[in-house]
């Protein structure tokens, strides 16, 4: 396990990790020195028929039994709390730096695995934690203590214990390493059957009307069967373990009761110390398995331990300047020279050369082919990506030079697959602007042609809207995300095909709305209909992760062969 995962035990949780070790200590030594009370009283209580020293000794032993009992339970709560705290502490962690994330980050990891990574892999690091806490320190300390004991009982016996620890150690660490690669190769297994779940929840909607059902169950009864084989011949393989333990077991009292018969009969042993020396054998027998155990544990955490690392250690590419004073003044835009590629290659472009320049407050539009880098364009502007190489100005401002928080707040984006959150829709549409007073909400419903809607449910603005926004239909959808985005009062306004479930007439309404009531904000509006661009300023149209050209509609209808063919195309339903 990572030793830099220790770091996120809470302090307040940090004094349990260290009491519980404390107190399995105790309860060994305790443990430890009851078979040589045992020995007293057989060797000095019985012979002399000191039925007071045998009461004695009786009593001790009970209490003595029973602080062990109350310091194993301790250390078991002491265990748990330090485990579930440094659970805690790395999922708190994980969580914020996943928030920190930039999408290319997210790219990165997928959603999937992230979720794997904070739930299942945490998991296994916690149990982890928890067997080293308690057995670790368990395991060494009572090998150690009752070697003692046995070598002071009895050091010429003792050199039974030579040769059978090495072979028992020999053993354990061959049954160890087999189990230990069955269940490396279960937990891949375990990541596909992971992903299967995660997907057909994400996706149910999708995998019920395409009736794949059939289908995607078979996917999963294969994974399901690769977890069971695995993780079948893994235990089978730990199952060894017991016999194998056994068998030492045997070995050992069978020679020393060869070798220590002998001593009794020659008197230079009691049958107390032979029992005694019997029940240490086989606590030294024990703390062998429990460190061959532990063993395999830890190295199966290790896997877990390296994939919530990768997350922590992950660099994020997006730098924020969070103490920059630099404000966002106006809504004008410029691109000089960009070129951007996801795989921050030069090699892979998906956008070159783009050189564009908006003023504020003009109303652009975006007309492409699918695939030809439309969204990858405006993400570029609230940095949701960095440019691969050349600037982007946003207020006359490098967008480097804002502290996101500046520029995120001025340039507000309804991605092409927007989400909106479980909760009202008041709660929804705040998320732009906590501060917004409802009436603020209900311009901005209105100018998205949302209100009507709204209205007509039978509890308005407090809607609940379902996981995922669930409740509400497509094009309703959109013009929440569309309003959400308007609470913001943004300098800069992109709506990445954010309409396309609207109908035109609706959405020609809110274009009105747009013109008259934010007049001052810059809009970009990503379509593929010629009608929801028609009317802007300026029409962008993109070729290829290419400007093709740049003009009104006029003359984009004029002399670009790229827009004829979109507008001839449509004119039917434009
Ligand atoms: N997150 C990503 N990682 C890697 N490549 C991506 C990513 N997103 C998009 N691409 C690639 O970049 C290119 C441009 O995609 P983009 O989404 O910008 O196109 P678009 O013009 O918005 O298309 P559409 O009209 O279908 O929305 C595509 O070839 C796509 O495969
Ligand atoms: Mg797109």
């Amino acid at each position: 396990m990572d030793k830099r995962l220790l770091a996120f035990l809470e302090k307040q949780y940090r004094k349990y990790a260290i009491l519980s070790p404390i107190t399995v200590i105790g309860e060994v030594i305790i443990e430890v020195y009851l078979p040589f009370l045992m020995a007293k009283i057989v060797d000095v209580g019985i012979p002399n028929m000191d039925m007071a020293y045998i009461r004695r000794m009786g009593i001790l032993m009970i209490v003595l039994a029973v602080i062990a009992l109350l310091l194993g339970v301790l250390s078991g709560v002491f265990a748990a709390i330090a485990s579930t705290g440094l659970s805690k502490g790395i999922r708190k962690a994980l969580f914020s730096k996943i928030q920190d994330f930039s999408f290319a980050n997210i790219d990165k990891f997928s959603t999937a695995s992230l979720i794997t990574r904070t739930t299942t892999d945490v998991n296994n690091i916690q149990l982890s934690f928890m067997m080293i806490i308690r057995i670790l320190m368990r395991a060494p300390v009572m090998l150690i203590c009752s070697a003692v004991m046995a070598y002071r009982i009895n050091p010429s016996l003792s050199r039974v214990f030579l040769i059978i620890i090495p072979l028992l150690a020999i053993a354990m660490g061959l049954i160890g390493y087999a189990t230990f690669r069955k269940f490396k190769e279960m937990l891949t297994h375990y990541d596909s059957m992971n992903k299967s779940v995660q997907e057909n929840l994400i996706g149910i909607r999708v995998v019920k009307s395409f009736v794949r059902k059939a289908y995607e169950n078979n996917k999963f009864l294969l994974a399901l069967t690769n977890v069971r084989t695995t993780q079948m011949q893994a235990e089978g393989r730990s199952f060894f373990i017991f016999p194998v333990l056994m068998f030492f077991t045997y070995a050992s009292v069978i020679s020393i009761a060869w070798f220590g018969g002998r001593q009794i009969m020659v008197g230079t042993m009691h049958a107390g110390q032979f029992f005694s020396f019997i029940s240490y054998s086989s606590q030294i027998l024990m703390s062998m398995m429990m460190i061959a155990m532990i063993f395999v544990s830890i190295i199966l955490s290790r896997a877990s331990a390296v994939r919530v690392m990768e997350v922590l250690d992950e660099e994020i590419d997006i730098k924020d300047n969070p103490d920059s004073t630099v404000q966002l003044e106006d809504g004008s835009i410029e691109f000089k020279d960009v070129d951007f590629s996801y795989a921050k290659s030069m090699d892979s472009l998906v956008l070159t050369n783009i050189n564009l320049s908006i003023k504020s407050g003009e109303t652009v539009g975006i007309i492409g082919g699918t695939g030809s880098a439309k969204s990858t364009l405006v993400q570029l502007i609230p940095r949701l990506y960095d440019t691969t190489s050349g600037t982007i100005l946003v207020g006359g401002h490098d967008v480097k030079d804002y502290a996101l928080r500046t520029l995120r707040d001025g340039v507000s984006m309804v991605l092409q697959n927007n989400v909106l959150f479980s909760g009202s829709i008041e709660e929804n549409l705040k998320w732009g602007n906590p501060d917004a007073t409802h009436e603020e909400v209900v311009a901005a419903c209105k100018s998205a042609c949302a209100d009507d809607f709204i209205n007509s449910f039978p509890e308005g603005y407090n809607t609940d809207l379902g996981q995922g926004g669930v409740n509400v239909s497509g094009g309703q959808k959109q013009r929440l995300c569309i309003a959400r985005a308007l609470i913001k009062n943004p300098k800069i306004l992109i709506l990445d095909d954010s309409t396309s479930a609207v109908d035109t007439a609706t959405d020609k309404k809110i274009r009105e709305a747009f013109s008259k009531y934010h007049a001052e904000t810059t809009k970009i509006i990503i379509a593929q209909r010629v009608s929801s661009v028609i009317e802007a300023d300026k029409i962008i149209v993109m070729d290829d992760g290419k400007i093709n050209a740049i003009g009104t509609h006029d003359e984009l209808l004029a002399d670009n062969k790229i827009y004829q063919e979109v507008y001839y195309s449509q004119r039917g339903v434009a």
